[in-house]
C-alpha cells in the first residue's frame, strides 16, 4: 500500500490486535501493556562506517540500561538489523523491521542514502522513528512527518557553523571536497551559506563517489586553485584515510570542515590531524555532570572513548524515554507521545537540546581545534541553531 502522508501504523501493523479490541478493551489493552515495546536499531554494523553504528547501539543500550530495562514502564526489547550503510537495500530493510519483525519504534540509520529509504517506509506505515546520526536535510524539511524524530543533526547544520567561523574571520575563498552524496552536498550547501553571510565564497567543489577512497586525483588540484581553506565531509573509515593523505600531500592549504572529519578518528589519524579545525554539535572539554557521567558511562560499558555518535544514540533513546513516560508507555496515545517528545527539552552531554517545529534538534554548534588527540572545544561556531526546516509541514 502507498499512502501519502504518515497514517497511524497502529492500524497497519497490529491490525489484528484493532480487530478484537472493540469486544474486549481492558483485556486486549492490558496485554498490549504489558508485552515488550519492540525497537528496530537499523545501523551499519560493518563497512566505513560500522564503527558508528557500533557506538549509536552501545548508547541506546546504556540509556536502556540505565533506566531498568524499562521506558514509560514497559520493558525494551532491541531488534538489530546491519544496513551495511547501502542505500540500494535500505527500503527492504526497514520494512523487514516494520513488516516482518513488527517492531513499534525505528531507531536508524548513519547513511543519509540508506535514510531515504527508511523514510519511505516509515511516512507510509506511520511507525515512531527516531534518526540517531544520518543528516539528509529532507526528513526535516519538505519530507517532515510527524512520525519521524532527529536527535542528531541536518547535514546542513555543522558545515554552517564552519562556514560561519571562517566568514567571520574573514575569509573569501574556500574550497569544498567530499563523496558525492545528500551529506557531502548538503553539508557543502551549509559552509557556503555560512561563508557566504560573510562574503566568502566556494570556488570549487571536489567530489568522489561514496564510500570511494581514491583521493589522490582531488588532492592533486588542490594547489591549483588559489583558496584560503580548503573545507571537507568526510566521516568514518574514509575521514581517516583523506585526513592521513592530505597531511602526506604536504598541501599548504589548511583542511577544515564539518567535524565528522576529525570525530571517532583522530587516533587512526594520528600526526595528520594536529592542528585541524572542525565544527561540530560535540567536542572534547564539554565540562558538565551530564557529559562526565556519560563518557564515564560510556567507556565503563565499552572500553572506548564516547564520541559524537555515541551521543546521539543516547539522545535518541532519551527522547524515546521522554515520549513513553508521558504517556506510561501507552503507544496507542499517538498523539500525547508526539506532542511530549516534540515539546522536550533536555540534557544532552552535548548541551542543552530541544526540537524545532519541524522535529529536528537545536543545538549548539562548537569550534573545535584537534589537538593532541583531542577535538578541543575553542567556542561556539553558532549558538542554539535550528535547521531552516525549509518546506515542512505538520
Ligand atoms: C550521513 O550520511 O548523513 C552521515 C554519515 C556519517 C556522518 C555524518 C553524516
Amino acid at each position: 500500500m502507498t499512502i501519502d502522508r504518515p497514517m497511524s501504523r497502529r492500524g497497519l501493523v497490529k491490525g489484528g490486535l484493532a480487530l478484537g479490541a472493540a469486544a474486549t478493551l481492558p483485556t486486549t489493552f492490558a496485554i498490549a501493556q504489558a508485552r515488550p515495546i519492540k525497537v528496530g536499531l537499523m545501523l551499519p554494523y560493518s563497512g566505513t562506517f560500522a564503527k558508528l553504528g557500533e557506538n549509536i547501539a552501545f548508547a541506546v543500550e546504556m540509556l536502556i540500561a540505565e533506566k531498568g530495562g524499562k521506558l514509560g514502564g514497559r520493558p525494551i526489547e532491541l531488534v538489530k538489523l546491519d544496513d551495511e550503510s547501502k542505500p540500494e537495500n535500505g527500503p527492504q530493510n526497514a520494512e523487514r523491521l516494520v513488516k516482518r519483525d513488527a517492531v513499534d519504534v525505528l531507531i536508524g540509520t548513519v547513511h543519509s542514502g540508506v535514510q531515504m529509504g527508511i523514510h519511505k517506509v516509515v511516512r507510509e506505515t506511520g511507525t515512531l522513528t527516531i534518526v540517531p546520526n544520518a543528516g539528509a536535510n529532507a526528513v526535516t524539511r519538505e519530507l517532515c512527518a510527524k512520525n519521524v524524530f532527529r536527535t542528531s543533526f541536518s547535514n546542513w547544520q555543522p558545515a554552517h557553523g564552519m562556514g560561519l567561523a571562517l566568514g567571520k574571520r574573514g575569509v573569501k575563498k574556500a574550497a569544498w571536497v567530499t563523496w558525492d552524496y545528500a551529506a557531502g552536498k548538503e553539508s557543502g550547501e551549509g559552509f557556503r551559506e555560512g561563508l557566504e553571510k560573510h562574503g566568502g565564497k566556494v570556488v570549487q567543489t571536489l567530489t568522489l563517489k561514496f564510500p570511494e577512497t581514491n583521493f589522490q586525483p582531488l588532492l592533486a588540484q588542490i594547489p591549483g586553485l588559489d583558496v584560503e581553506v580548503v573545507g571537507s565531509f568526510f566521516a568514518g573509515g574514509g575521514a581517516v584515510q583523506f585526513v592521513k593523505e592530505y597531511k602526506a600531500a604536504g598541501l599548504k592549504v589548511p583542511l577544515c570542515g564539518s567535524g565528522f572529519l576529525t570525530e571517532g578518528t583522530l587516533q587512526a589519524q594520528g600526526e595528520a590531524a594536529e592542528g585541524i579545525e572542525t565544527a561540530l554539535h560535540y567536542g572534547d572539554g564539554i565540562d558538565s555532570v551530564k557529559n562526565t557521567a556519560f563518557r564515564d558511562a560510556f567507556k565503563a560499558k565499552t572500553q572506548r572513548e564516547a564520541d559524537v555518535y555515541a551521543v546521539q544514540g543516547y539522545d535518541a533513546a532519551q527522547l524515546l524515554a521522554i515520549g513513553l513516560e508521558a504517556v506510561k508507555g501507552n503507544l496507542e496515545d499517538e498523539a500525547g507521545l508526539y506532542k511530549a517528545m516534540r515539546a522536550a527539552k533536555f540534557d544532552s552531554p552535548r548541551g542543552p537540546v530541544s526540537m524545532s517545529p519541524s522535529q529536528e534538534v537545536v543545538h549548539n554548534i562548537y569550534l573545535r581545534r584537534a589537538e593532541k588527540g583531542l577535538n578541543k572545544v575553542v567556542g561556539i561556531a553558532a549558538e542554539a541553531l535550528a535547521d531552516p526546516g525549509t518546506g515542512c509541514k505538520l
